[in-house]
Order: C-alpha cells, then sequence, then structure tokens
C-alpha cells in the first residue's frame, strides 16, 4: 500500500476523518482508563520544528511514549537543516531513520518538498498556509460537547490565517457551514475559500458571523513570524475581539474554541475564554488523543 500523508484535511476521505474522531474518542477513553496499548512499539516519530510549540510537542511526544514508542525532537537551530542543508536531503535521510516525521515550518511549500522526497508518513504540524491537526482536536471536542457538526454553524472571526484555512478545509471535509469574519487585508487565501466549495462565505463583520452560531472560533491576530507586524495589527483587529456582548449574538449553548497560546485582551476577552462556554482546556487535551489516532491511522 503507498505511503499516507497528512499535510491538509483534503489528504483524508470524509469517511476516514470520522473515523479518526472516533478512534481519538476510544484511545481517550483507554488512557483514562489507565490501559496500556502500545501498537507502536519501537516505531520512531521524528518532529522537526522551525517554530516554537508548546501543545503540539508534548501531544506527540506524549502520544508515541504512550503508544510504546519514542519521538526525536529536531529544532532546526540544532541540526543541519538550520545551517542550510536542503530539505529534500533532510527527508531522503531522516525517512531512512523513522518511521514517521512531523514538521512545524513556514512556507507549506517547504513540507510538500520534504514530503515528495520521505519514504515514510508526513504530518502537518502547522505551516504559515494550514493547521490540520488543531482540527482533529476541535472536530473531537465539538463531537464530545455538543454531537455530530454536521450541517452546523462555525463562526471564525479574525485573522484569515492557517487556522481558518484548516477550518475552511474542515467546513467541505465535514460539512458544516462557516461564515467568516476578517478585516479587509487580512481574509484568507481565495483559492482555498473558493476550493470551500460553498461551505464557507466571507461575511462583512463579527456580529453578522455570529447569526445562529453552533462554534465561535478565533486565533492570534499575529501568528508566529508575524510578530513585527503586531501594532499595525492590533489597529486592523480592533472590531474582531470576542466578547461577551459578541458571543450573546450567537445561539445560547455555542461554544468556544481557540488553538492557543491566546492572548487575553486581544482576540479575545478574558471572560469568554476562561467562562462557560469556553472549551479550550479540553480542545487542548485533544490534541494528544486525536494525534495518537492519526499516528496509529499512518503508521500502524
Ligand atoms: N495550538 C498549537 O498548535 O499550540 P502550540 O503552538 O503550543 O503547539
Ligand atoms: N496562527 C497561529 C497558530 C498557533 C498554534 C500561528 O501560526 O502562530
Amino acid at each position: 500500500m503507498s505511503i499516507r500523508h497528512f499535510l491538509t484535511l483534503n489528504d483524508l476521505s470524509r469517511d476516514e476523518l470520522r473515523g479518526l474522531i472516533q478512534r481519538g474518542i476510544a484511545l481517550k477513553a483507554k488512557h483514562k482508563a489507565g490501559e496500556i496499548f502500545e501498537p507502536l512499539k519501537n516505531k520512531v516519530l521524528g518532529m522537526i520544528f522551525e517554530k516554537s510549540s508548546t501543545r503540539t510537542r508534548v501531544s506527540f511526544e506524549a502520544g508515541m511514549v504512550q503508544f510504546g514508542g519514542q519521538a526525536i525532537f529536531l529544532s532546526s537551530k540544532d541540526t543541519q537543516l538550520g545551517r542550510g542543508e536542503p530539505i529534500e536531503d533532510s527527508a531522503r535521510v531522516l525517512s531512512r531513520m523513522v518511521d514517521a516525521v512531523m514538521i512545524r515550518t513556514f512556507e507549506h511549500d517547504i513540507i510538500e518538498r520534504f514530503t515528495a522526497h520521505s519514504l515514510v508518513p508526513v504530518i502537518n504540524a502547522l505551516t504559515n498556509e494550514f493547521h490540520p491537526c488543531q482540527l482533529l482536536a476541535d472536530m473531537q471536542t465539538y463531537f464530545e460537547h455538543r454531537g455530530d457538526i454536521t450541517r452546523k454553524r462555525v463562526a471564525w472571526v479574525g485573522d484569515g490565517n492557517n487556522m481558518c484555512h484548516s477550518y475552511i478545509n474542515a467546513a467541505k471535509q465535514y460539512d458544516f457551514q462557516l461564515s467568516i469574519a476578517s478585516p479587509k487585508g487580512y481574509l484568507p487565501d481565495a483559492t482555498i475559500l473558493a476550493a470551500g466549495n460553498g461551505h464557507a462565505s466571507l461575511v462583512d463583520s463579527a456580529q453578522e458571523a455570529m447569526k445562529n452560531a453552533d462554534l465561535v472560533v478565533t486565533d492570534v491576530w499575529a501568528s508566529m513570524g508575524q510578530e513585527e507586524e503586531q501594532a499595525a495589527r492590533e489597529k486592523a483587529f480592533a472590531d474582531y475581539q470576542v466578547t461577551a456582548d459578541l458571543m450573546a449574538h450567537a445561539n445560547s449553548d455555542a461554544l468556544f474554541m481557540h488553538c492557543l497560546p491566546a492572548h487575553r485582551g486581544e482576540e479575545v476577552a478574558a471572560d469568554v475564554i476562561d467562562g462557560q462556554q469556553s472549551v479550550v482546556w479540553d480542545e487542548a487535551e485533544n490534541r494528544l488523543h486525536s494525534q495518537k489516532a492519526l499516528l496509529e491511522f499512518l503508521v500502524r
């Protein structure tokens, strides 16, 4: 069978993605019951990080250990990648030694070039354009709290960034309706939006996105690599903070999600992220369980 990769949500079928939600829930239950389950015994995951991470690193590393395997943390600062070794050569070498590779990097093209030369499954752990692993956790979290997300309404408020793009992919793959409110100049990529096939659309204001929303999602105004744009972005996004007043425009049982790390007082008010409707801690925990389901699917 040919190797499968996970660079975007479009690399898996709708059925496979739904299967991962159920498997993530089952693996979570096993783990909570203290059951030892080691389907990846002696397997090794290489983890290339060109950007910072807390959740992604710890969830993949803990997941591999729980599965009986090992993960190797490879910072580009400490490997030859950071000294200019071509990504293609790194792929050729690493994929002869490990059983899967996870990469967090800048341009999406970098992970595509790695994948083209990899002998083992490659997982996108965030690029400038996409963050598909986060969506596995978000979808599992929605399912656990509210059941199937099919035909539900999701509001995206804020930057048309990597998370927004993965939400657009998710809208098509999991069959929900996404309303995106982003300021001019910070809209999602038009091609990615068009590929959402009618499942995602732009609206004119954060309030409008909230209409009948079952789930409200936001993310930082300045992503990793955009730190010097912080001041300009704070101005541009001033009307895009998810406040309790804004949440009041959504359905009364709407959930709030944020991939984290969050900046309270910028993209989200403290009383929302720390409030009743927020499920951000379950969402963060589910990175572990949903990625274990992914690793089992790709590597086993
Ligand atoms: N949400 C997320 O990917 O978090 P980290 O940057 O901490 O990995
Ligand atoms: N959009 C954010 C997500 C962090 C997990 C970033 O790329 O920095």
